[in-house]
Parts: structure tokens; sequence; C-alpha cells
């Protein structure tokens, strides 16, 4: 595909272009997730990338081809400069489209500053509306704060909204389904993200899709496809009978989506990770921007063409755990051993 700009790509040995970045400004979260982080998970070394550390990254990575950025955790709120890292991102050079992904949480007073600073949008992680289930899965009593932060971005606008939920097997049908009910009336979507056996997700068995997509017909009637793409991801979206939301299901491990991947990721800690489930990527060395883009190049040729996921035997309960990112990234990738909250989604 040409660029507009005729500004460099940066393309993957496998011919695929890689033009969005997802960057984890910390690792800091101040929820518990079931299926993400541990209950008294120690914060006492917590990841947290410095403004000047991600102006570089994102001057150097949209010289090299990125024009999207969505800005990750951990939980991105909590880091003491998102606004500024959000107007930062906007007035880089050659980024286009500055997202977030976040709890929620902290909405209620950090939204009117994020949508100053030009953020396009916003995705909140939000798994039920029920006080006692959201505590259960978050370990959190949030729920009205998040829901409050919610109608704000709706009534601040423009800002684009989609709430991502992670069913698991045990998640209440009615809860699932009370979720989709958000985008009758709202103009935002709600997204179905499939579980994924990344960290504490390995524990836990996901949801069949299909058992859902059976209720939500049965309580809301027929599912049409939307073929316009709404977002920068493999969402696949429909449309409801009377709804102005839409409804969508990301499904990494049954419908693998590498054949088209376009994503880089750089973690809190400043690795730059060119696959969310295999370990495979370099650290960035943060304070010299020519090894950065040397680095960079290096890292994104050695992308592998797919993920592991359904035929990976292995847990890293019964492999060997690395310790550090391996310094031979040619050798046979492992699959991830980072918690999610480390690597942002
Ligand atoms: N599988 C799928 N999604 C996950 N998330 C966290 N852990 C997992 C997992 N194992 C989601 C969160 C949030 C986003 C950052 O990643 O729900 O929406
Ligand atoms: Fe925090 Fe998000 Fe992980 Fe929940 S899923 S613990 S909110 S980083």
């Amino acid at each position: 595909m040409s660029d507009p700009n005729c500004t460099p790509q940066l393309a993957d040995s496998h011919g695929r272009v890689m033009d969005y970045l997802r960057l984890a400004v910390t690792d800091r979260c101040n929820f518990r997730c079931v299926y993400c982080l541990p209950d008294g998970a120690d914060e006492s070394e917590p990841h947290t990338l410095s403004l000047a550390q991600i102006e570089r990254i994102l001057r150097v990575l949209g010289s090299m081809g990125v024009r999207k950025v969505k800005i990750t955790g951990g939980e991105p709120l909590v880091h003491p400069e998102i606004v500024d890292i959000v107007r930062l991102a906007k007035n880089s050079p050659n980024i286009v489209n500055v997202t977030l992904t976040t709890n929620g949480l902290l909405l209620d007073k950090l939204a009117p500053g994020l949508i100053a600073a030009g953020l396009d949008a916003v995705n909140i992680s939000l798994d039920t509306l029920d006080p006692a289930r959201f505590h259960y899965l978050t370990r959190r009593d949030y729920l009205p704060r998040v829901l409050a932060g919610l109608d704000l971005v709706l009534a601040a606008g423009d800002l684009a909204v989609k709430v991502n939920c992670v069913p698991t097997a045990d998640s209440p049908m009615a809860d699932l389904l009370a979720l989709a009910g958000l985008a009758k009336d709202r103009r935002l979507h709600v997204r179905y993200i499939e579980l994924m056996p990344i960290g504490l997700g390995q524990g836990l068995k996901g949801l069949d899709p299909q058992e859902l997509t059976r209720a939500l017909v049965a309580t809301y009637g027929p599912l049409t496809p939307v073929s316009r793409q709404l977002g920068n991801g493999p969402a696949t979206y429909f449309a409801l009978p009377g709804f102005v939301g839409r409804v969508g299901f990301i499904s990494a491990v049954q419908s693998r989506f590498c054949d088209r991947c376009n994503r880089l990721r750089v973690t809190a800690d400043g690795f730059f990770k060119t696959c969310l489930h295999m370990d495979r990527g370099l650290q960035l060395p943060l304070a010299d921007e020519a090894a950065m883009v040397e680095t960079i190049r290096r890292a994104v040729r050695l992308k592998p063409a797919s993920h592991l996921f359904n035929q990976d035997p292995q847990t890293p309960q019964d492999s060997p755990a690395p310790q550090a990112p391996r310094a031979d990234q040619s050798a046979d990738p492992l699959p991830e051993n980072r918690l999610m909250s480390r690597i942002g989604g």
C-alpha cells in the first residue's frame, strides 16, 4: 500500500507493514483483575516510562512508519503525566491517531484533560455491570466510578468509545448480555475479547463465542455483520436491531489474524515486543535514538509469522521461565512469560 506522506514504512520479513504501536507507559495498576494481575502483586519495582523516553520512542517510531498509537499499561491513567503523554503523542511527527485503553477508574478526574489534549478514542475495560461480580473480577469496589467515567467521556462529544469485556467460562450470561445492552442507547461499541492463554489467563477457561452469539441473538435479535472497520484492530462488528452502537468480537486464538498483524509493542521497561504471544523482541536503548532505529529494524525483521496459542503444549509452569529477555533472538521464540499487566494487551 502506498503511503500518502511518502514517509518510510516499517515492514517485517513476512511482508506485513507495521504502523500501529501499543505503548505501555507504566505497568502499575489500581485493579487486580483475576485474569491479569495476582492479588497482592508486588509493585515495589514498577516500571514507568518517562515523558522524555516516550518522546524519543514516538519520534523514532513515527519516523520509521508508525502512524497510530494506543497508550496502555498496566493502567495508563496512573502515570502521573498521562495528559502530557497524550498531548505529546498527538503532536509527535507522523502520528495521526492516539487512543487509550483504561480500566476507567480515573476517567472521572482525567477525562476533560485527556480530551483537551486531543485523545481520539478510549477503550474502557469493563467485564460486568453487577457490583458483586465487579468486585470478584477486579478485587475492587469501583464500579460506580467507572460508570461515571464512561458517562463523562460519552458526554464529551466526538471521542470514540468502546467497552472491552473478556468473558470467561464462569461469566453469567445475563452479565454479558447486560453489557451488550450498553450499546442500545449509547454511542459506544461493546467488544468481547477472547481470553488468551497468557499470564494468569492460562489458569482460566474462556467462553465459547458461539454460545454468546446464540444468547445475543435470542435476546436482542439477529446480528448483522458490519463491513466498515471501526478502529485500528481486528474486531468483527455486528449491528443489532434498534441499537445505536455495535457489538464486536476479537478472537485472537480461534480466528488467528496474524497474517494481517500491523502491531508493535513497547513495554514499560522499554522492551520492544514484536508479538503478543511470543517472547520475541529486543530491549530498546532508550537514550540513543540512532541505536534505537537499528534495534527496531533488527527486531522487526524477527517478528514471528504467527502466535502459537493453538499448538504450544508448554506453559510457563512446566517450562523454565526466561529470567530476562534473551539476547539471542534468532533462536526459536518461547511463549510469552510476562503477566498481561506488563504487556498492555
Ligand atoms: N486475555 C485477553 N484479554 C486480556 N486482558 C487482560 N488479560 C487478558 C487475557 N488473558 C485485557 C483486559 C483489557 C486489556 C488491556 O487486556 O481486559 O481490556
Ligand atoms: Fe489492571 Fe487492566 Fe490488568 Fe485489570 S486487566 S489488572 S485493569 S491492567
